[in-house]
């Protein structure tokens, strides 16, 4: 078997849950206002599950998504990676619930946890499958249902992240085409763990009723210091991005970030010197998914004309770890 030179993105899928939750319903619950949080974050609506609808239903629909929007059958599928920090359970892996909720009867599959860079993470990773030329066609789903680690009285984090999922095809590029996965640049940085973690429920604080009376089960963070690091790792990577590839700013045509917080991604792509109309910005209307965001604001640039068939697109995220990254692409249809 002949190793292709380059992984492409063939098709994109997404889905969230119907139920929309508003800043003024948040604030009905915890001491904040839709100004505040409006303010601070960009984010104005969030879409979260019922009980009952874990990562692997969003996961399935963002993937069946994908494979129809490629006109292919589940059956064709060689890998599945789930990239997500809300897995339906410890185990199995919520790739092996996906393989069999979507069908994909040939694949095998894993699970990826690098929080809010685990789809670029999980991109990267399929990618070095199709290049290697072990396999043809793989599906890469970002997935997370962040409100089942909320506390739903604290207001620093409960009105930050939504529930959603996307999906990517990566599949061989054609001999001499030029568009596909380009470059990643990725770091982890561990010294960050406890600015952004879940103490409770692993290996090191097993549930317990003094876990959960310590609301060890949620999603802690430092907020501050989560978001100053957020913005220099952004643009130390994006900028790193570019240099390598001898590009600036201007050879930029799409700039799809991971969207935890406006003022993040405005920052960002300032320094980069990026045109503010090639920006990609969903965070209104979805807050933080987590793996979810960077294919939901996929999704939407494509339905908004923003990228297209030979598009030069940069993606950066950052998220607990902390874990660090970007990719840059030439997007394929
Ligand atoms: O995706 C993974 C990575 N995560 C991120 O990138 C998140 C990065 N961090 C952030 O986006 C921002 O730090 C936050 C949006 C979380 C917070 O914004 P901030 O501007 O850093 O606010 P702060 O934490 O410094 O808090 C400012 C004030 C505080 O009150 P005092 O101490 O000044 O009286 C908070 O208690 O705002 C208060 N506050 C709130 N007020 C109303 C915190 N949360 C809220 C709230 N509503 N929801």
């Amino acid at each position: 078997m002949t190793a292709p030179r380059r992984a492409k993105i063939t098709a994109v899928g997404s889905y969230v849950p119907p139920k929309v939750v508003t800043n003024d319903d948040l604030a009905k619950i915890v001491d904040t206002s839709n100004e505040w949080i409006l303010e601070r974050t960009g984010i104005r609506e969030r879409h979260v599950v019922e009980k009952g609808v874990a990562a692997s239903d969003l996961a399935a629909r963002a993937a069946e998504e994908a494979l129809r929007v490629r006109g292919i059958d589940a059956s064709e599928i060689d890998l599945i990676i789930v990239v997500t920090v809300t897995p339906d359970m410890f185990f199995p892996a919520t790739a092996c619930l996906v393989q069999n909720k979507i069908g994909a009867h040939k694949a095998w599959g894993f699970d990826l946890s690098a929080a809010c860079s685990g789809f670029l993470y999980g991109v990267t990773v399929g990618t070095q499958f199709v290049v290697s030329g072990a396999h043809r066609k793989v599906l890469v789903v970002g997935a997370d249902v962040m409100t089942s680690i909320l506390n739903p009285e604290d207001r620093t984090t409960l009105v930050l992240f939504g529930d959603g999922a996307g999906a990517v095809l990566l599949e061989p590029a054609e001999e001499g085409e030029d568009v596909g996965i380009l470059d990643f640049y990725h770091e982890v940085d561990g010294a960050g763990g406890e600015s952004l973690y879940m103490p409770g429920g692993g290996s090191l604080n097993p549930s317990s009723h003094e876990t959960v009376d310590r609301k060890m089960h949620f999603v802690h963070q430092k907020g501050p210091q989560v978001f100053k690091y957020a913005v220099r790792k952004m643009e130390e990577l994006g900028r790193g991005m570019l240099e390598r590839n001898n590009l600036t700013g201007e050879d930029i045509d799409t700039f799809i970030s991971h969207q935890a917080n406006l003022r993040i991604i405005d920052a960002t792509a300032e320094k980069l010197g990026l045109d503010p109309g090639k920006v990609i910005k969903n965070i209104h209307k979805f807050g933080n998914t987590t793996a979810g965001t960077i294919p939901l604001a996929m999704c939407d640039a494509i339905a908004e004309g923003k990228l297209k068939k030979g598009d030069l697109v940069l993606f950066t995220a950052v998220g607990a770890g902390f874990t660090a990254g970007s990719v840059l692409a030439r997007w394929a249809f």
